[in-house]
């Protein structure tokens, strides 16, 4: 265990003694080390996390004045300027204050400053002005000079990033580590924190702790200081990630207490994630996942307490699969994204009950290697975003051509995914689905809707999907059987799931424990207690995938198309949400007509909305429009819930809608949310 001298340590540790030396500036005050050199330190009213087994750089030198000091906090300052003024310094600091969350005024104690320009001077009165607001230490790179005796000069030209790092020095060197600033998960929607300890493997570490005196999870995110002079397209993006993608180091649990003790833990990080990694994304966590991206209802979860949606009176549903994911973008200001999975909703209803942008790409836009599936021809992968802008931008980057999924995965044609504005002439307006439950909702919709149709010049058409597709004449009636081609997609959905997952999952509890079946939640507990493998065949899996290849062909012929002008002449509207009605995580709330369970299959259709894109490959995107007031019967006053439409295009044309909705923004239809109660 450290004992850190200057540091003010917890006092079972190193005596209270040390409180005596705090002063003006915040000190850190050391909160505990763990395994792997953690130390969680409190700073000001910050808590943050460094491992310093690791270090990003280190130089020989040492802070004459105090050798006793084992470690602090240095702020690195990053100029391109080549006479570094009073003036200069505190312009960078007052920026660096502005973008940062992690940086601190309390990390002024010391700094280094290292300039890009060729040659640097340092006006003495800088130095002055810094020590007079209580820096201490002044380092400055190789390249800088100074008439100032008051600094010292970093013999090696430091290559870091400009950002706040903990320093710890050991005999003649001292060594700048990462500093992650730590948030609890206070809607309890992450498993863990996590984070790349820098040991070059690429490997992940769980955090242990919860939040320092806290029932929730610490999850650390690096400075954006880091990333300031990074020009990759994603530099510096916090994502959390559903508990279904592997990420090297940790176990992918997906949603499953059982599951999660009989597998290693990864050893390679999904494709998909080591896009968001390359582009300079920063994984910060994995966010809850309902059981093996099961559909079950807030009251069915067994083995994680089902996270808590911030919209409305708080005890509201975040729907399935990826609601961890959802609710935290929701939720949390110091999370930019999160990555989840939709097979048969689970991107699509998250983004509707949380009020935030959240799509179903296209069949086959991005590998799902080392993610657990439930069908292979069905499983897709989207983003959360709350700002449409984004949101487009980081889809366009992530859906890259050398991560879309071949046709021996997807049964269907390549992908080929333009990104021009040839946009949809035509509104699809399902009368089968529509309208929603709630007046007040419909008129958000019934705004949109109008918007969208003044903004591009596109006609309204009124139809009923289900039976435009039931009566079409087509010579295999197959094809247009909705009922059938549902049946199709059981089987699709249901041998993956049990040949990754459920096979070994029941193979390994009874060899462990006795002949016993696993505990696993009502979801897929029956379904694999009797699952018949002469049943559910590889030959009946191919029939089906051959069913919804043709299935989209038609769809693809007849409903939404490409013509010369659109990528898809026409884009479908819905609602895969609540219809403006709360809809409660408490199964008795949602009784009575001001309330709704989720997944209510509209009377006047075969298919539920959400199955469309599942069936057909087509692109589905939920985007927030609104929200509606309800009286609350969790407390009893007026909240909001939000309201979202959904737009379809045919496959393929995904850029081609975030091109449309791009311009809905700039146009003021469509605006970015806010994280918290409300979303507008
Ligand atoms: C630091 O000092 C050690 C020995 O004193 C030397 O081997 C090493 O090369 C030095 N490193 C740098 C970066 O100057
Ligand atoms: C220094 O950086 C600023 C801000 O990034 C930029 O506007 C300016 O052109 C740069 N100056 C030089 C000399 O590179
Ligand atoms: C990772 O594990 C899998 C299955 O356990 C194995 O097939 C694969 O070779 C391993 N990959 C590496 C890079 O070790
Ligand atoms: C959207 O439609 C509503 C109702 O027709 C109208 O009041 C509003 O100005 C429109 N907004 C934009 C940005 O076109
Ligand atoms: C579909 O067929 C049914 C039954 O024949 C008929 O009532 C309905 O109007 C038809 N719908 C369309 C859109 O043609
Ligand atoms: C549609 O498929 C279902 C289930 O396979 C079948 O029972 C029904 O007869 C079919 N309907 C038509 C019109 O072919
Ligand atoms: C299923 O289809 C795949 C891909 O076309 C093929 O390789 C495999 O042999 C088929 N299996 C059966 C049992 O039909
Ligand atoms: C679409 O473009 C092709 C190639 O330019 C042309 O041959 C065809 O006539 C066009 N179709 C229509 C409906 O304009
Ligand atoms: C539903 O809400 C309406 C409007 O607020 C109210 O008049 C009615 O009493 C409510 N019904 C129930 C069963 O709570």
């Amino acid at each position: 265990m450290y004992c850190f001298p200057r540091a003010v340590i917890l006092a079972a540790l190193c005596g209270a003694k040390e409180l005596a030396h705090l002063q003006s500036r915040n000190q850190a005050i050391s909160l505990l080390t763990s395994r792997e050199d953690e130390l969680v330190f409190k700073l000001g009213d910050n808590t943050y996390l460094v491992n310093t087994k690791y270090p990003n750089a280190k130089i020989n030198w040492t802070f004459s004045e105090e050798p006793n000091q084992q470690w602090f906090p240095v702020t690195i300052i990053s100029t391109n300027a080549s006479a570094i003024t009073q003036q200069l310094l505190e312009d960078t600091i007052s920026q660096y204050l502005a973008i940062d969350d992690v940086f601190s005024k309390d990390m002024l104690g010391a700094i280094a400053i290292t300039s890009t320009a060729s040659k640097g001077d340092l006006e003495e009165s800088a130095i002055d002005s810094l020590s007079s607001s209580g820096t201490k230490h002044v380092l400055i790179d190789r390249t800088i000079s100074t008439s100032s005796t008051k600094v010292a000069k970093s013999p090696s030209t430091l290559k870091l990033p400009p950002g706040p790092y903990l320093a710890a020095s050991s005999g003649d060197s001292i060594s700048f580590s990462t500093i992650y600033r730590l948030y609890s998960d206070d809607h309890d929607n992450f498993l863990y924190g996590s984070y790349e300890p820098n040991d070059g493997t690429g490997r992940y570490t769980a955090l242990g702790q919860r939040f320092p005196g806290s029932v929730f999870a610490a999850i650390p995110v690096p400075s954006r200081l880091y990333s300031l002079y990074d020009t990759r397209p994603f530099a510096g993006f916090r994502v959390g990630v559903k508990d279904l993608f592997d990420m090297k180091g940790l176990k992918t649990s997906g949603g499953s207490l059982a599951w999660q003790s009989i597998v290693d833990p990864s050893n390679a990080t999904a494709p998909a994630l080591q896009q968001i990694i390359e582009l300079g994304g920063v994984l910060v966590g994995k966010t809850k996942p309902a059981q093996f991206a099961s559909a079950a209802d807030p009251w069915s979860w067994e083995d994680f307490n089902y996270p808590f949606n911030p919209r409305g009176d708080g005890y509201l549903s975040c729907s399935a699969s990826s609601s961890g994911s959802a609710c935290a973008v929701a939720a949390y200001d110091w999370l930019d994204y999160a990555i989840g999975t939709d097979t048969g909703e689970s991107m699509r209803r998250p983004a509707a009950v949380s009020g935030i942008y959240g799509q179903r790409p296209s069949q086959g836009m991005i590998s799902l290697e080392n993610v657990l599936p439930l069908g292979f021809a069905t499983d897709t992968a989207g983003v959360f975003a709350r700002d449409p802008h984004s949101w487009a931008h980081f889809a366009k980057h992530w859906y890259t051509p050398s991560l879309h999924q071949s046709s021996d995965i997807t049964g269907l044609s390549p992908l080929d995914v333009p990104d021009n504005k040839r946009y949809p002439k035509t509104i699809l307006y399902p009368t089968d689905y529509l309208p929603m439950e709630n007046s007040a909702a419909q008129e958000l919709l019934d705004y949109f809707v109008s918007n969208l149709s003044s903004l591009f010049g596109m006609r309204v058409k009124h139809f009923d999907f289900t039976s435009t597709v039931q009566n079409s004449s087509v010579s295999t009636q197959a094809v247009t059987n909705l009922t059938d081609l549902a049946r199709h997609l059981g089987t699709i959905n249901t041998l993956p799931a049990w040949e990754v997952v459920g096979s070994r999952l029941v193979s390994t509890w009874a060899a462990r424990y006795g002949g016993r079946f696993p505990p696993i939640e009502a979801e897929y507990r029956a379904g694999w207690a009797t699952y018949d493998e002469t049943i559910n065949t590889m030959q009946a899996y191919n029939v089906s995938l051959i069913a919804k290849r043709d299935a989209v062909d038609w769809y693809e012929k007849n409903l939404q198309y490409s013509t010369n002008e659109s990528c898809s002449e026409s884009v479908m509207i819905y609602d895969i949400g609540t219809g403006g009605l709360p809809s409660y995580r408490e199964e008795d709330l949602n009784v009575g007509p001001n309330a709704t369970l989720l997944a209510v299959q509209s009377p006047r259709a075969v298919l539920p909305a959400s199955g469309i894109c599942t069936i057909f490959a087509c692109a589905d995107f939920t985007v927030p429009i609104g929200q509606v007031p309800y009286l609350s019967q969790v407390t009893f006053v007026e909240e909001m819930v939000p309201v979202t439409v959904n737009l379809v295009v045919k496959r393929e044309c995904d850029f081609v809608l975030y091109n449309m909705i791009e311009q809905l923004a700039d146009a003021g239809v469509l605006e970015a949310v806010k994280t918290g109660r409300t979303a507008f």
